[in-house]
């Protein structure tokens, strides 16, 4: 039995995993809400998640009926990027910058004139973006430079929870691709940027390839867990690249498309495929030897929740999206754009603003949120768009996510990307992928490829229904985002 620790943004899951792919239990636990002081600013408490995935882990456990000693291994993921800064005693010196906060495009600028746009691809696979950890820690030096003098340890969200659980400081390879201090092309810390950046190498973390065993659950975790001192912990990897090993993308040609806070689509690739223009991110893959390009949209689930949050009237999800059904593919010309945290791909544009486009009196309540679940789609085919260009095969698409949850946001998926989409037996996202890599971790599976193949199974297709309606209807969507801009300016 194999446990899968996803420590998202909105929440902490535990599932407990067999190797015949089953999910035996599992036990979802909620953050704290995201702390936000100033517009585009976003941080959570470490010691948070800490608490929470302590309640999930032994949810997960109590709810099996299995004693901690039944479970072989431990694999960890989670949301990625955030910036968790440590004292030369491991206690928290402030909390954590997460992956949506966008304060630090000065601090990007900064590092692209130092590094130069191309030498920065060149060295890490990928330009500065707020999103990534180093532009984090380059704010925390500027603007608190008496907690930057403290700092002994840099983590990402999910590592911090296994520092806890094992005393170890460890960053798998997925995960630091994600911190623009890592040498994509070559699996290792990037000493040349670390230096011109003016970070110590000796915060970074040892690295470690997604299912090697890299710690052991130490006497501390095992009394906060209820898991047996020993226990091996695998490297994991972040959200996306854990989620896609659950979801078996591993090989050139097959892509996933995961609808959650953010939207991603994801391909495998066998060498690293950069984009001289840094529009996609280029990182290794959670199995050693692949590496992965992914185009991200900040605002995907985030654009319905934040509708429904805000618009809605307490509507629950169901009602919404009822409502919507009945509206047809296109929403009768009302459009979305879902710029709420700014946008990654294609725009890489943190100043990026949302906006409906096309109203007339006709529209009701269905049609907004038709045009948010269409206009969601319409910035993920960006990224298909961008595998076009740079000749990145798209063989199979599997769908993840709230996004493959329900049956409307599948259709529209297909619609948009104009194949068939695949949903899975089971898409148990991040906790289940975190936890085939423990399982290889300890020789459950001969490598990566084979555990997915021992437990991934597709279980039906959904062809498009109305690709043409939607493929120019893309077309329009296509023309927001220059003139958004032409009107905001920033
Ligand atoms: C990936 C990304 C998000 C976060 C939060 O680059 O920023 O997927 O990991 O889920």
């Amino acid at each position: 039995m194999f446990l899968g620790i996803d420590v998202g943004t909105g929440g902490t899951r535990a599932v407990l995993v067999n190797r015949a792919g089953q999910v035996v239990s599992s036990c979802g636990i909620e953050h704290a809400a995201i702390h936000s002081e100033h517009i585009g600013w976003a941080e959570q408490d470490p010691e948070d998640w800490w608490r929470a995935a302590k309640e999930a882990i032994g949810g997960a456990i109590a709810q099996s009926k299995l004693a901690g000693n039944e479970i072989e291994a431990v694999g960890l993921t989670g949301q990625m990027h955030g910036c968790v800064m440590l004292d030369a005693d491991g206690k928290v010196l402030r909390p954590a910058l997460i992956w949506c906060d966008q304060r630090t495009q000065p601090e990007c600028d900064w590092l692209t004139q130092k590094i130069g746009f191309e030498r920065l691809i060149e060295l890490t696979a990928n330009p500065a973006l707020p999103n990534f950890t180093l532009t984090k820690l380059l704010w925390v030096r500027t603007h608190q430079p008496e907690i930057f003098a403290k700092i002994a340890h840099v983590l990402c969200p999910k590592d911090y929870v296994r520092y806890r659980m094992t005393g170890e400081f460890a960053m798998d390879m997925q995960e630091a691709s994600g911190t623009l201090l890592l040498d994509v092309a070559h699996r290792r810390w990037s000493s040349e940027v670390a230096e011109l950046a003016g970070i110590p190498m000796s915060w970074l973390p040892r690295l470690f390839e997604g299912p090697e065993i890299c710690a052991r659950i130490d006497s501390q975790g095992a009394g906060a867990t209820g898991l047996a001192e020993g226990t091996p912990v695998a490297a994991g990897a972040g959200d996306q690249g854990a989620g896609a090993v659950g979801m078996g993308i591993l090989a050139p040609g097959s892509v996933s498309a995961t609808i959650g806070t953010s939207g991603v689509v994801f391909a495998a690739t066998d060498a690293p495929t950069m984009d001289k223009l840094g529009r996609l991110h280029t990182f290794c893959h959670a199995a050693p030897g692949v590496w992965h390009v992914m185009g991200v949209t900040n605002g995907a689930g985030l654009s319905l929740r934040y509708f429904r949050d805000t618009f809605s009237g307490g509507a629950s999800y169901d009602e919404l999206l009822a409502e919507a059904a009945k509206v047809p593919a296109g929403s009768d010309g009302l459009m979305w754009a879902p710029y709420l945290f700014g946008e990654r791909t294609p725009h890489l544009d943190a100043m990026a603003r949302a906006a409906f486009v096309g109203i007339t009196a006709s529209h009701t309540r269905g049609h907004f949120v038709r045009a948010v679940l269409e206009g969601v789609a319409f910035s993920l085919k960006d990224t298909f768009t961008l595998f076009e260009d740079l000749k990145i095969p798209v063989k199979s698409i599997r769908l993840g996510g709230g996004g493959a949850r329900g049956k409307l946001w599948r259709q529209i998926q297909a619609d948009v990307y104009g194949q068939p989409v695949e949903l899975l037996e089971a898409e148990e996202g991040g906790a289940f992928g975190a936890a085939l890599l423990a399982g290889t971790g300890v020789g459950a599976w001969k490598n990566v490829e084979a555990a997915c193949a021992a437990t991934v199974r597709v279980a039906e297709a959904i062809p498009p229904q109305h690709a043409d309606v939607m493929a120019k209807a893309y077309q329009e969507y296509r023309r927001i985002y220059p003139a958004l801009k032409a009107i905001q300016g920033n």
